[in-house]
Parts: C-alpha cells; structure tokens; sequence
C-alpha cells in the first residue's frame, strides 16, 4: 500500500429488483494467476488475452516485476517478457498481498532451480497448509529448509521427475508441480490430480510453450520434461465462479439471464441443483440461460467436493440463494474448515440458519430485509451483495476490497442486469503507516 490517502469503499444495494439480460463473464481468476506464474519458465513473451482486471491478478504482476520481468498491460491483454528475470525470491510483503503467490513455488523453481518465499499462512476461510506443495517439490530432488515462515529451496542438481501421488487432489499443489515438471529432466506423473478447468487451461498455455503434458483434467497428469519453453499467445477460460454467481443472482431475484461465450461443461455442477430449486436453465452451444421461478425451493443437499462436485467457492453463494428459497436445505462444506463466516452477517438480514463444524442448515424465509454488512472474504463477501439484491430496503457491504480480489466491477455487471446497486467511498483515512490490509 503506498503511504498516504486511500478510500475505503463499500457497495450499496437497493434490492427487490430482477436481475436478468444477456452477459459474457470476466475471464478466470484461478486461471489467469497460474498462467501468468507460467510465463516466468518460457524467457520469452507470453500475451495472455481474457485477463482479468482484479487486484489478484495487479500482485501477480508485482512479483513477475519484482523477479525481473517487463509487463505490459493493456486493457484485457497482459504482455509478459520474461527473459530479464533473474531473481528467485519473493518478498513477505508481496507474497502476503495475495494468499495464492504459493503458487509462484514451482515456477521458480522450475526456471531458476531454486526460491526463497514466505509461507503464505491462513486466512479467512482456513489455515492453508502447504505440506503437498513441500512434500511434492522434495520428490523433484528440492532440497527445502523451512522454518515455519521463510521457506528456502534449492536443487544444485537441477530437478527430475518424479511420480507423485496426492493425497488430497489440491488445486494449488497440482499447478505448482506441473510448472516444476515442465523444465524437469525426465517424466513425472501426478496421480489423484486436482481436475479443475484451470489445470487444463494451465495445461493447455504450457503445451503452446512447448510443454509436453497429458491427462490435465483426468486425476493422472504425466509431464515429459523439455529442455525450453517458449512464449505464447493464450486466451484464458471464462471464469466459471463468476458466471455461477451471475445465475444465482437471477435465481434469487426472479429474473432471466442468458450467459453467452461460457463453457457449459464447467458450470454443470450447478445445473442440478439449481434444477431442483425450480430454476429452468437451458444449455446451447456456449450460451447458458436461467429462468428463475416464481418462489425458489428448498435444495435438500448441497456438498462441496473436488471438481467435478459442487465448487466450494459457489458455497456461499448457493447458501444465499437458500436463505430465500422455500424449506430447508442442507450445506456441508467439505474443502475449507472454517468456510461459513458469512452466516453471521446473513443473519442481519433476517436469514435462519445453524451451523455445526462443516454442516450449515438453512431454513428458508419469505423475506430479508436490509442490512449493514462487511465481506468476510471474497465469496461470502459477494453473497452478501446478493443478499442485498434480494432485501427489501437499502444494504451496506464494506470492506469490498476482498470482493475486488475476484470480481471484475460486480457493481457495473448487476447494474447492467438491472439492479439498483453503487459503489461508493465510505471514507477517506490519510494515515502515514502503511496499512496491511488482511489477505486471503
Ligand atoms: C484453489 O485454492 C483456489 N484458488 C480456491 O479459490 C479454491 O477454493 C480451491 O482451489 C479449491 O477449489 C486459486 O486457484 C487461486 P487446494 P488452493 O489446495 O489451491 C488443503 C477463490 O475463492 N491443502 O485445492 O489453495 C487445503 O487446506 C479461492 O477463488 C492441504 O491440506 O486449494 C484445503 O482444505 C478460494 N495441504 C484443501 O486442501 C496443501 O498443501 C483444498 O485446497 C494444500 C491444500
């Protein structure tokens, strides 16, 4: 944070307002950070197309800068040369303005051979470890010194391949052993691999660069290691969260909105239970639309899982979406062990729920009403603006900065759609300390 005035902002939702129309989504978060990592192992420029425009991706592009690569950014388009990096260290203060930097491990390992970063620690929705990350990159031949905060790797003798098994299927330590495999002498595979889109979209720009990867989207992904990489040109996905949290929106509100340039495929875990809450959603081509019901029913069971199950970050949004609907309905999350801080601001708004460890039970009311809330996080603090959408009277969200980690001007997209929703400064603090806003 530079010294000096910085405005904090919150949204402000007038609800009771359909929200419906025709939109195409941002481009993927969880997408676009990897690839941008991935571009350090070419040493030549990478133009990746779709990139969001979120704080998430600014860091990103803070350590890329910060390790010697030139980037250019020019609306959506984000230009990555990454021959003049020469730096293998990321500093706690950059890896502590984006929890997911963990990522950045393998790509530095994988073009430098060896990295020096910060443990990135928990945040809001859970402790974060980072034992598969650590425990994959030492069956590369990584040497690793870690005392809890710093974490120093090295590999004098350069890294080989390996044949890893994850005992959970994690998105983040599937990435950063594919980029650490790509330049690695020899052929590793990753059995129990996260299935994600975003690792075939990984996948896909490091096969452009002249990666050999196969199985990318199958639990087994086998890397043969190559000499080099070179730059590309990569359009990233849809970004498959926001375009799940645009439906609901419509869902919630009793609207009709048509998602165009999406991949169906990737929104599916969402088309069944949105189905059994009344929603009519019809698929053609890359276009998905949903028409809301009159009143929206209970959904008897929701279960976040790996891909391809019910996405933990679509949980707090579809909680949102049963606090309306009619009956009970039953959330257990899962991936995260402390992903439910949104309920205690659901509860201003008139929502019941009760919650025990990762089971939520929501009963459904026939109205909210207003309330004055602050995001707890990225996706609680985006269901809670669609809360607001759905309260009779005027809502509050602060501490948006959390909702700008993952969500390309949300206020613009549900204004577009219909809703009575801005973004304004809550206040201005001139302060000379820099403050760290928490991270997650
Ligand atoms: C990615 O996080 C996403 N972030 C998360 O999205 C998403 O919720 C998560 O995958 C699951 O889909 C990005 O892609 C930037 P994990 P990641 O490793 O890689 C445990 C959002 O809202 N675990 O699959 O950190 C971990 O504690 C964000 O966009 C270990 O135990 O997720 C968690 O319980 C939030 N040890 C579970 O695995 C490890 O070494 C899933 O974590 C690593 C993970």
């Amino acid at each position: 944070m530079q010294k000096g005035v910085y405005k904090l902002e919150k949204i402000v939702i007038n609800g009771k307002r359909k929200i419906g129309g025709e939109i195409s989504v941002q481009g993927a978060k969880n997408s676009a950070l990897p690839i941008l990592v991935a571009s350090l192992l070419t040493g030549g420029v990478s133009v990746i197309h779709n990139c969001p425009r979120l704080s998430d991706v600014d860091a990103t592009v803070k350590i890329l800068e910060y390790l010697g690569c030139t980037v250019k950014r020019e609306g959506h388009t984000v230009v990555v040369d990454s021959s003049g990096a020469d730096r293998f260290d990321v500093p706690d203060s950059l890896m502590r303005e984006m929890r997911s930097s963990i990522v950045f491990l393998g790509g530095i390992l994988g073009r430098m051979g060896k990295a020096e970063l910060s443990a990135p620690g928990g945040c809001e929705i859970g402790l974060r470890p980072i034992d598969l990350h650590l425990n994959a990159m030492e069956q590369f031949g990584v040497k690793i010194e870690s005392d809890g905060g710093e974490v120093l790797c090295s590999a004098p003798e350069g890294l080989h391949g390996a044949h890893i098994n994850l005992s959970f299927p994690s998105v983040g330590a599937t990435e950063n052993i594919i980029l650490a495999a790509t330049l690695a002498e020899g052929t590793t595979t990753v059995t129990n691999a996260a299935r994600e889109p975003e690792i075939c979209d990984l996948a896909d720009f490091l096969n452009r660069c002249g990666a050999k990867i196969h199985g990318a989207g199958d639990g087994t992904v086998t890397v043969e290691g190559v000499k080099k990489l070179h730059g590309t040109e990569h359009t990233v996905i849809p970004d498959r969260i926001a375009a799940s949290t645009f439906m609901i929106a419509a869902a919630m509100t009793g609207g009709m909105l048509c998602l165009k340039d999406v991949i169906p495929s990737h929104i599916g875990p969402l088309f069944y239970p949105l189905r059994e809450a009344g929603c009519d959603i019809t698929v053609s081509g890359r276009w998905v639309c949903l028409e809301a019901p009159h009143r929206l029913k209970r959904i008897k069971m929701i279960r976040t899982m790996p891909y391809p199950g019910f996405p933990t970050d679509v949980q707090a949004q579809i909680m949102a979406l049963t606090t309306v609907a009619d009956g009970t309905s039953v959330i257990i999350e899962n991936i995260f062990e402390s992903r439910f801080k949104h309920i205690g601001e659901f509860l201003r708004f008139g929502a019941k729920i009760s919650a025990e460890g990762r089971m939520a039970v929501v009963e459904g009311v026939k109205e909210l009403h207003s309330a004055s809330v602050k995001a707890t996080d990225l996706r609680g603090g985006i269901a809670m603006v669609l809360e607001g959408l759905c309260a009779e009277g005027e809502t509050t969200v602060s501490d948006i900065y959390h909702i700008d980690r993952g969500y390309e001007n949300p206020e613009n997209v549900l204004s577009f759609l219909g809703a009575d929703v801005k973004r304004v400064t809550d206040h201005e603090r001139k302060d000379n300390k820099i403050e760290e806003l928490p991270f997650a």
